[in-house]
């Protein structure tokens, strides 16, 4: 009940402008998020990488309303990459995108738009030994986002993209994306689904388990983007069962979720990427945390009244 309140929340665009205009960064960006400009995101990736992490940075901000507004997401994403390399950071760092940042709900021709955004994003991070990861939204754009995966992966291969377990369709994906030099992240996902398409409870993490062995199975680079304690476990012992060498797979967690168990892993000798958004679009990422924790909301109201 909390869970649906707070992902329609997420989506409300009064309640959104209200939370920026009071503007309750502080105790939100110390938890979540690495602040709100590039040299914050950068900050946080050179001490994450030297506690042995690998760290994948998201720009902040989702369903992107004009097109220069895209073109400022995409031109963000160029500024970082030619900060990453300068910093020596372009090989531990790659960056996670939001299609629908960069233009593809606009209408008209929002796809193609987002298409080539993403086509330039992927081109700067190849250039400096980099990587890009398109992030998975709600599944009316799931067709549209792997669509234009594919079409990315044609010019830049390694491209990775999320796939989110609590849809009926992901062991189907699994299966068409589990081929040679994929990357996976598979995630069981932040959205509010309806029963039609998603799965619910429990069920979830039964479908993680069953996309999860696809993966694990087949010749990609399974991302095991989960904070689950069980589910990190299955995915060494299917790893393991696979044959799979220690660095063909990855475990991925959010900035602030969990950190004593990201270093725990990297200590067994596991690589261990971590999420790192920063920005001063951070509404919809903090409700979606919000939601997977309710607990979260005194963090966040403590920061409102804080201020
Ligand atoms: P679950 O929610 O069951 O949590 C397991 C345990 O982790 C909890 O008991 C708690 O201890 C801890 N935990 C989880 N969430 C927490 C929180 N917010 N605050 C504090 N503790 C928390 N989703 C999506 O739809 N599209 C996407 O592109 C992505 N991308 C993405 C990338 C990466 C690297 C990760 C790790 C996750 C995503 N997600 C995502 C989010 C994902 O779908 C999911 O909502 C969260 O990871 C929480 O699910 P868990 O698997 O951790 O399980």
């Amino acid at each position: 009940m909390v869970r649906t309140l707070l992902l329609k929340a997420a989506r409300n665009e009064a309640i959104k402008d209200a939370a920026l205009r009071v503007g309750v960064t502080r105790g939100v960006v110390e938890r979540f998020i690495a602040g709100e400009g590039a040299e914050d995101a950068l900050r946080v990736s050179r001490t994450l990488v030297g506690q042995g992490l690998q760290v994948s940075v998201d720009h902040l901000g989702e369903d992107t309303r004009a097109a220069e507004q895209a073109e400022q997401v995409a031109l963000a994403y160029l500024d970082l990459l030619s900060r990453l390399a300068e910093a020596g950071l372009a090989e531990s760092v790659e960056v996670s995108v939001k299609l629908s940042a960069i233009g593809q709900l606009l209408p008209g021709d929002g796809e193609q738009l987002a298409l080539e955004h993403a086509s330039t994003i992927c081109a700067a991070a190849r250039a400096v030994g980099s990587d890009v990861t398109i992030d998975m939204e709600d599944h009316t754009t799931t067709d549209s986002t792997l669509a234009i995966v594919a079409e990315l992966r044609r010019t830049h291969p390694s491209t990775g993209c999320v796939i989110q377990s609590y849809l009926h369709r992901s062991e189907a994906d699994c299966e068409r994306l589990a081929g040679s030099g994929s990357r996976v992240r598979l995630c069981k996902g932040a959205y509010s689904e309806p029963e039609s398409v998603a799965y619910q409870g429990h069920d979830v993490d039964r479908s993680y388990v069953r996309c999860l062995r696809v993966l694990m199975e087949g010749e990609g680079r399974p991302m095991v983007a989960t904070h689950d304690p069980r589910l990190i476990a299955i995915a060494a012992d299917l790893a393991t069962r696979n044959h799979r060498a220690q660095d063909s797979w990855e475990y991925q967690m959010l900035h602030g979720i969990r950190p004593e168990e990201q270093r725990r892993l990297v200590a067994a000798g596991h690589p261990v990427r971590v999420y790192l958004p920063y920005g001063t679009d951070w509404y919809g990422y903090m409700v979606r945390r919000m939601a997977e924790k309710p607990s979260n909301l005194a963090l966040f109201l403590r920061g409102l009244v804080s201020k």
